[in-house]
């Protein structure tokens, strides 16, 4: 594993934005995994200033999303599909037809995840794998569980995740309580994995995460095993 502490949001951001645009110039039809929250937006906003400095070129890219709260469709705002359009998709040259979020929106869920793993494979897995993590240890909505999910599933979201995320919402009784998220294999199975984290608040789990025994009660321990793991962190 490779551990960056860098001074603050701003070099979070660049840093976690060179590696991606490293990836685009290397592979040009690769697949990103990306991310929502708030720790990747000064990431997605400094790629689009070297997009528009003509620095990096979207156009071949894929782009896979880790999760979708359920019941938000894609032009709902809180949902994560808006976040991807207005954060990242609809200011650089990437195909949206070459962008993937799962539906929060289904007549059958089993199938949609079903289908989510499929699509996954059907391009070789994804190259570089974008993280954030939870003050739960969440990646993904992987929530603490007693088993590492495997695949594309329905989950339920625990409270700590509704009171983080609330801040998003009018309420903390808006947030949706279930989400759609990729599971661990494909996780696991990216090629590079780049976990971003900022802010004091993610230091302790950060720890447990990358230091402390591996469970599914945290599930980023599980990043621990895969081969080649980049954590850039910012205590600001
Ligand atoms: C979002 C996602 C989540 C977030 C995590 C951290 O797509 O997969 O695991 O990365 O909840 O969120 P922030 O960055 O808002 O602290």
């Amino acid at each position: 594993m490779k551990f960056i502490k860098v001074n603050n949001y701003e070099e979070l951001s660049r840093t976690a934005a060179n590696f991606i645009s490293a990836q685009v110039i290397v592979k040009p039809n690769c697949v990103l995994g990306l991310a929502t929250g708030s720790t990747p937006i000064g990431t997605y906003k400094q790629l689009i200033k070297w997009y528009q400095k003509g620095d990096i070129d979207f156009s071949n890219v894929i782009s896979i999303n880790l999760d979708e709260y359920i019941g938000l469709k894609g032009d709902n705002e809180q949902s994560y599909r808006y976040f991807m359009n207005t954060n990242f998709f609809n200011h650089i040259n990437i195909s949206k037809d070459n962008t993937f979020v799962p539906s929060g929106i289904s007549e059958d869920f089993d199938k949609e995840c079903e289908e989510y793993d499929k699509m996954i494979k059907s391009f070789g897995g994804i190259d570089l794998q974008l993280l954030g993590i939870g003050v739960d240890g969440h990646i993904g909505f992987n929530e603490p569980s007693d088993v590492f999910e495997k695949n594309t599933h329905v989950v339920t979201l625990h409270k700590s995740t509704i009171d983080a995320n609330s801040r998003f919402f009018s309420s903390p009784e808006e947030v949706p309580t279930k989400a759609i998220t990729m599971g661990m294999t494909s996780i696991m199975q990216a090629k590079k994995i780049l976990l971003i984290a900022n802010g004091k608040n993610k230091e302790e789990i950060l720890n447990k995460a990358l230091f402390g025994p591996i469970t599914p009660k945290i599930p980023a321990s599980l990043l621990q095993l895969h081969s080649d793991i980049t954590v850039i962190y910012s205590e600001e």
